[in-house]
């Protein structure tokens, strides 16, 4: 018999049968109404479409500015940054360790001189912008909120997201700076920061996609990123945050996979999920605190090198299960992004998908169009059952801190991931012009490079960039965050003054650092 991604059993008919017992009131409500299965929004894309998202960024800030106002012109709703690794990692371009990085994976950031370059000409009080950063998200925010008081917008006015979820940087993606405690009390402070002064802004953009690229099953993608959401939850409760005072800015991210009935019923079951845990176990009382609000990218993982025209076809029935499981922001890949970067042409095609999907379907004109259905909502049943016994898993363990620090998640991941290579090595999974239906010759394929000059560019801006700025004021700014960060005090107040006076990521990182140290991972226990 067939089976889900997450290693349930797939029935070749669902009926009556299978749904005995269920109570459509209490498992669906109405879309818009607790437990939120069908939607967040009573009337979802018949009041606004989804928002198109699409990650980008790499060389300098200059030219990802240039792709961004491309995007914007043809028809994106949102920005989505993407950051290079050395200042993921809170280093400088002129790093040793930065070497032969800048400017790879995204968009290099060392001051505030390159955010103000990054969104030149962009108006950001009518932008809302998510960044993909996370051990250094309160500085990356810092610097936006930093670039918007230049163009002469306050912080109440700036809407988007920082992803800031370190919790996954130790399961599933590694660009974790400091130890979990430190990381945790640095989104404490966030959390806070934010409520006072950027009110709009996404906290946290908590993510089980890296999860999924690394080889979680659906299942296994909902509990760990769930369970990661609840420990955030604690982490703000022990720090004395009301509930309901950040609640409703939490956010999550998940992927879509090509097992469009799976993921959809993976989406409804994440959200009744979430809202139970929140209303039940949390005391939430607002609304807002219990809608779990989602942006999804198309599985990366399921792309291949090999006919890479194909990915078109992938990448369009994974963001159709995005749309049909209720995504509030989506971001197709491009069909070249196995090989590459995409270039702007295909980068295009990527965003045109996403319109297809919005203008050219019927699927946004009713609001959760499974619902009812035998096989979807005992698939949702199901796929809840299983997150909730992972999740229990994660509980008995002490909560998601400990299970990370016991390499829990991670071996629980590794172990999937190694079926899945088993399965396709075997062929017993079929992926399309990989293992079935090859062809003898691929055609060539012209990637987009980066150009290699950029590191050097970048060094001299900030020997520039250090000569410039006053020396004295830097050095007393950081003087200050490490004292903040030493004691209890808000450090993100004295962060802001330091990359005011320009200090670098790399300066402003290293000085936590300092005072924080570093995290060393935990071995895998599989
Ligand atoms: N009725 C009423 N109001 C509605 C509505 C409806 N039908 N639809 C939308 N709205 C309102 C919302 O309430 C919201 O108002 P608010 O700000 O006052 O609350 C406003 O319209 C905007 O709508 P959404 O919140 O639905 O959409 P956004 O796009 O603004 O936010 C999000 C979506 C998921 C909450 C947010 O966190 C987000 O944008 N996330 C994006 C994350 C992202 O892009 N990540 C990229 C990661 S790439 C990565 O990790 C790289 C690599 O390693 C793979």
């Amino acid at each position: 018999m067939a089976q889900t991604e997450s290693g349930i059993p797939v029935e070749p008919v669902y009926g009556p049968a299978d749904l005995t017992g269920w109570d459509p009131a209490a498992e669906l409500g109405q879309p818009g109404d607790f437990p939120y299965t069908r939607g967040i929004y009573p009337n979802m894309y018949t009041g606004r479409p989804w928002t198109m998202r699409q990650y980008a960024g790499f060389g300098t800030a200059a030219e990802s500015n240039a792709r961004y106002r491309q995007l914007i012109e043809g028809g994106g709703t949102g920005l989505s940054v993407a950051f290079d690794l050395p200042t993921q990692m809170g280093h400088d371009s002129d790093a040793p360790l930065a070497q032969g990085e800048v400017g790879k994976v995204g968009v290099a950031v060392d001051s505030l001189d390159d955010m103000r370059t990054l969104f030149d000409g962009i108006p950001l009080d009518r932008v809302s912008t998510s960044m993909t950063i996370n051990a250094p998200a309160a500085l990356l925010l810092l610097l936006y909120q930093l670039v918007a008081e230049e163009q002469g917008i306050s912080g109440t006015q700036l809407t988007g997201t920082v992803q800031n979820d370190v919790l996954k940087e130790y399961i599933a993606r590694g660009t974790y700076i400091f130890p979990p405690g430190p990381s945790l009390r640095l989104t404490a402070d966030t959390f806070r920061y934010c409520r006072a002064e950027v009110p709009r802004w996404n906290t946290i953009s908590i993510s089980g996609y890296h999860m999924a690229e690394a080889g979680a099953s659906p299942a296994q993608e909902v509990a760990f990123t769930l369970a990661d959401g609840i420990a955030y939850v604690r982490t703000a409760l022990a720090a004395g945050i009301v509930v309901d005072e950040f609640a409703p800015r939490l956010s999550f991210f998940f992927v879509a996979r090509t097992t469009l009935l799976e993921e959809v019923a993976k989406f409804r079951a994440a959200r009744r999920i979430w809202a139970r845990v929140m209303r039940e176990e949390f005391g939430a009382r607002d609304p807002k605190s219990l809608m779990l609000r989602f942006h999804t990218q198309t599985a990366g993982v399921q792309l291949t090198a090999q006919q890479p025209e194909l990915n078109l076809v992938r990448v369009a029935v994974q963001a159709l299960a995005a749309v049909l499981g209720g995504t509030q922001s989506l971001h197709t890949n491009s069909f070249d992004e196995a090989i590459a970067l995409p270039t702007e042409k295909s980068a295009r095609l990527a965003l045109r998908t996403q319109q297809v999907l919005a203008y050219e379907t019927d699927v946004p004109h009713t609001v959760d169009p499974f619902a009812g259905s035998y096989a979807v909502e005992r698939m949702t049943d199901d796929l809840e059952a299983a997150a909730l016994a992972l999740m229990r898993r994660i509980e008995d363990q002490g909560g998601a801190v400990a299970a990370i620090e016991a390499g829990f998640q991670k071996a629980e991941i590794e172990r999937n991931a190694y079926r899945i290579a088993q399965e396709t090595e075997s062929g017993e999974r079929v992926v399309v012009g990989v293992n079935r239906f090859t062809l003898e010759r691929e055609e060539p394929y012209e990637p987009l490079r980066v150009d290699p000059a950029i590191e050097a560019r970048q060094c001299a801006a900030l020997a520039r960039l250090r000569a410039e700025r006053g020396g004295a004021a830097v050095t007393a700014a950081l003087a200050a965050l490490k004292e903040a960060a030493a004691g209890t005090a808000n450090v993100l107040y004295p962060m802001k003054e330091a990359l005011r006076a320009r200090a670098t990521v790399g300066e402003v990182c290293g000085a936590l650092r300092e005072v924080w140290g570093t995290y060393e991972p935990t071995g895998s226990t599989w």
